[in-house]
């Protein structure tokens, strides 16, 4: 038989799949599993957006819609780009898709060819990788997790070839929860303008800020705007992952492109979820100020009581919900020196001795690291806590 693509054949399964089905199966026999490997806001979408969703279903008509999402949800999207990141697009510069995760697919299908390469800061969301290998390019890493203090404008220019197409950008990220400040992406900006490259500036977490404030990268100067691609959705903001809403907003002839692929592929993302993203869009601030405050009241307990932990260390996050926790100290104990892949066999032990799931951080580009969601009640956080550093003391005995 004739092989299967090559391109593809490279392409990881998700690495985090292995620890939230070893944790699903211990809770359904009944144990008490802590779970700080959540990558979604434990809360539901707002009324107003169940309402939206419920009142589409009895007033009927769900058809197919422009494939680039109904324009009234593309206006609310332009509205909110110029509301909340001071960015003007046109309709025809927004594409709606299934997710952020269908724009950035899109975005790198349109932008990469076979030979091209496309910087990727590490950690790195774990998707990135994968969807730059199956746009045929090739992803090149640039590392941020060792006390750098942002993509230092060297790091960056030393990472680039003539290859180099495009850099993705994530603030605040995931895993780290680090916002990017004004002045690291005025110099990153530099550095993309007089090398060429193009940006895909994934913001979905933008209004999951603690400290700091959210820069949208387009927004630094009309050069870098007619680069960059800006991604966003509601799936963090208000709670509406399994909704699948993301948007984009590109510059022309990048937009058309990308919706003319998703026209052939998902066609218009669901039509009922696009209504419920336009009430979302219009519901005002309160829901997700509330979530925010819960998240920050819960970053704040899991950094208290790190505090008093000495083997390890971290950065504090200032966005999203995530803590990256350095874990090299224990490399060498004997518990996990033969392993492959020693943050997975760290994730794997901490399962079977404490119940509790962390996400490898592996899987983000460093083994030295877990990551740890706060996407769980406060109670949760404290029990798990709890157990994280019972579990770090029993460690240190040996
Ligand atoms: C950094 C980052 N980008 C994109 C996504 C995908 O979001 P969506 O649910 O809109 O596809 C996620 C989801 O975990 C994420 O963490």
């Amino acid at each position: 038989m004739k092989r299967l693509s090559r391109k593809h054949g490279e392409i990881l399964a998700s690495r985090t799949l292995a620890i939230t089905a070893e944790a699903k199966r211990l809770k359904e026999s009944g144990e008490d599993v802590v779970t700080f490997a959540s990558g979604e806001p434990d809360f539901d979408a707002p009324q107003a957006v169940q309402q939206a969703a419920i009142e589409r279903i009895r007033e009927g008509g769900i058809g197919y819609t422009a494939a680039a999402g109904i324009p009234k949800l593309r206006e609310a999207v332009s509205r909110k780009f110029a509301r909340d990141n001071q960015l003007e697009y046109e309709l025809d510069d927004i594409v709606v898709s299934s997710g952020a995760k269908q724009c950035l697919y899109n975005a790198l299908q349109v932008l990469c060819e076979p030979g091209d390469e496309v910087l990727i800061p590490r950690p790195y969301w774990v998707s990135y990788p994968e969807m730059v290998k199956a746009a045929g390019a090739t992803p090149v890493f640039i590392d941020l997790h060792k006390g750098a203090a942002g993509i230092e404008a060297d790091a960056l220019s030393a990472a680039i070839t003539e290859r180099t197409k495009a850099l993705i950008l994530n603030t605040p990220n995931n895993p780290s929860g680090r916002v990017f400040t004004k002045a690291e992406l005025e110099a990153i900006g530099k550095v993309v303008e007089e090398q060429d490259l193009y940006v895909l500036s994934d913001e979905i977490y933008e209004h999951l800020i603690y400290e700091g404030r959210h820069i949208s990268f387009a927004s630094l100067s009309k050069a870098l705007k007619a680069r960059t691609i800006t991604i966003n959705g509601v799936s963090k903001a208000y709670a509406m992952t399994g909704w699948r809403i993301g948007y984009a907003g590109a510059p022309q002839p990048i937009a058309s492109r990308m919706a003319a692929l998703q026209s052939h592929s998902t066609s218009n993302p669901n039509t009922i979820a696009q209504h419920a993203a336009l009430a979302a869009l219009e519901s005002g601030s309160d829901a997700v100020e509330n979530m925010r405050q819960a998240f920050d009241e819960r970053r704040k307990v899991m950094l208290d009581v790190l505090g008093d932990v000495e083997a390890l260390e971290w950065q504090v996050p200032k966005g999203a919900f995530y803590l990256f926790v350095d874990i090299g100290a224990f490399r060498s104990h004997p518990r996990f020196a033969k392993a492959d892949e020693y943050s997975t066999a760290f994730a794997a032990d901490l399962l079977q001795r404490e119940r509790i799931a962390a996400i490898p951080g592996v899987a983000f580009g460093c083994d030295d690291y877990l990551r740890l969601s706060y996407a769980t009640s406060l109670e949760r956080v404290q029990v798990g806590m709890d157990r994280f550093t019972h579990y770090i003391e029993k460690l240190e005995k040996k």
